[in-house]
């Protein structure tokens, strides 16, 4: 019986998912991504050489797996040619396994000022967004004016509607944000190179997707940032400006919900958060200056570093019914290893209040003060330990903590950044 799993971040992003997906594409014919675009860092290491992915599917380093970019993903055409280039100059062949949706919508250059110009406007009230033009491209998505991959493939109609859209952005880029404007012939033939370099490999990934599940082939939905970003569900206005949810696997892809079977939710063994808003359990002290150095915590993306906290059961516990979590991946154990004491979030307490689940509005949520449950912390190194039984018995009461708070099995243990310091109690691709 053939498999479709979707593999998300059930925190603020960063919580391993490239290396999971990696590694679980081993069973897998094809890995799709469905939202979200070269804001994603996702880190692949295989024998302790690095690869860091943005838009193609953590999959591309698997030499049967096909590589779908979704209609969900906002593609900048220029970051994707680059990220290709550099994968086949390290000999992997990348462009003959890739599909790109021709309803994906086009990042143009105006859209990355536009998002640079917005955050500069906000000042000390900025997102802190990746600068990437991720959520000027979502607008025009929806206000039904973006131009969409499949449309470069015909030049004329294509140049008309560029030179209107980017039109239409400088008038906001000067008058709105006295910024500069962007070169309107430049995108105009920025977006007939990008036909040549890229127009062949734009297909219909629905049908791709529809035959591949008549073949029963085992597919992989893979998520980018995490489900505290969702631009509903997470800590908005300080989010990213997709559906980071398992329901964005199904609509940004094109496959029907029913078809999809498991849900595997990563999430690190503690919390970190790259940009602003309001994170319950973040550390100020020394705990926080260790986890991030011990665990080499800068963005894939833009080398920010990112601020660290102890593990949160009130946000994970809504990000696991979001997601529909059938199964648990705990990445980076590793990095507590040798802490005396560990904090686990397990309420928040606002106005005399106790709330196990998140309140809505990031306002609220900066008031709240999380409440700790303090375990012991184990001494002995789990790094690259493969096999559950070799665990230190603390740091397997942990993860069974982790478990109990929030009611799903914990399937996988990840213990170092290399695809194989992996513990796997359930595949959730059965061996057929
Ligand atoms: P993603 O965006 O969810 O794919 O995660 P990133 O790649 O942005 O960040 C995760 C970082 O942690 C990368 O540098 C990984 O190589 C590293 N990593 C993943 N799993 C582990 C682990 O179990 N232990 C340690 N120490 N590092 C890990
Ligand atoms: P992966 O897939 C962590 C954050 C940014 C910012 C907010 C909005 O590697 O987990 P955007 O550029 O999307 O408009 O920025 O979202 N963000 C991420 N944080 N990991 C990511 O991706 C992220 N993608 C966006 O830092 O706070
Ligand atoms: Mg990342």
């Amino acid at each position: 019986m053939a498999s479709s799993v979707v593999v998300l971040g059930i925190q603020w992003g960063d919580e391993g998912k490239g290396k999971v997906v990696d590694l679980l594409t081993e069973r897998c014919e094809a890995v799709v991504r469905f939202q979200g675009g070269h804001n994603a860092g996702h880190t692949l290491v295989i024998d302790g050489h690095k690869t860091v992915l943005h838009l193609v599917p953590s999959g591309i380093l698997r030499p049967q797996v096909r590589c779908l970019i979704g209609n969900g993903v906002v593609v900048a055409p220029d970051a994707l040619i680059a990220e290709l280039d550099a994968l086949e100059g390290a000999g992997i062949e990348a462009r003959t396994r890739l599909m790109i949706s021709a309803a994906c919508p086009v990042i143009l250059p105006s859209h990355v000022a536009l998002d640079q110009a917005r955050e500069k406007k906000k000042g000390s009230k900025a997102i802190g967004t990746t600068g990437r033009g991720i959520g000027p491209a979502y607008e025009d998505k929806a206000a039904r004016r973006a131009i969409r991959f499949g449309e470069l493939l015909d030049p004329d109609s294509c140049a008309s509607r560029v030179e209107e859209l980017v039109d239409y952005h400088n008038f906001l880029l000067t008058e709105r944000f006295a910024a500069k404007p962007v070169d309107v012939a430049f995108s105009v033939a920025s977006c007939h190179s990008w036909s040549d370099a890229l127009g062949s490999l734009v297909g219909d990934v629905s049908q791709e997707l529809e035959d591949l599940c008549k073949f029963n082939a085992n597919v992989l939905f893979e998520g980018a940032q995490g489900a505290l970003l969702d631009i509903d569900h997470g800590t908005y206005p300080f989010v990213t400006s997709s559906n980071t949810t398992a329901g964005a696997a199904a609509s940004g892809s094109g496959i029907g919900p029913l078809e999809l079977s498991t849900v595997v939710g990563v999430i690190k063994a503690y919390v970190t958060r790259v940009g602003s808003g309001p994170f319950p359990t973040e550390l100020f002290d020394s705990v926080g200056a260790h986890l991030a150095k011990k665990g080499h915590e800068f963005g894939a993306t833009t080398g920010r570093p990112r601020r660290c906290g102890w593990f949160d059961a009130v946000s994970a516990r809504r990000a696991c019914w979001l997601n529909s979590v059938s199964s648990l991946c705990v990445t980076k154990l590793d990095v507590l290893d040798g802490l005396s004491e560990l904090a686990i979030c397990t309420g928040y307490r606002i106005n005399g209040q106790v709330l196990d689940r998140p309140p809505s509005g990031a306002a609220t949520l900066a008031d709240c003060e999380p409440i700790y449950e303090i375990v012991p912390g184990w001494k002995e190194s789990t790094a690259s330990i493969r096999v559950i039984g070799e665990l230190p018995p603390l740091a397997r009461a942990y993860l069974n903590r982790l478990e109990e708070l929030l009611g799903v099995p914990v399937d996988i243990v990840s213990t170092g950044p290399d695809r194989d310091d992996t513990i796997i109690l359930r595949h959730p691709f059965p061996q057929s």
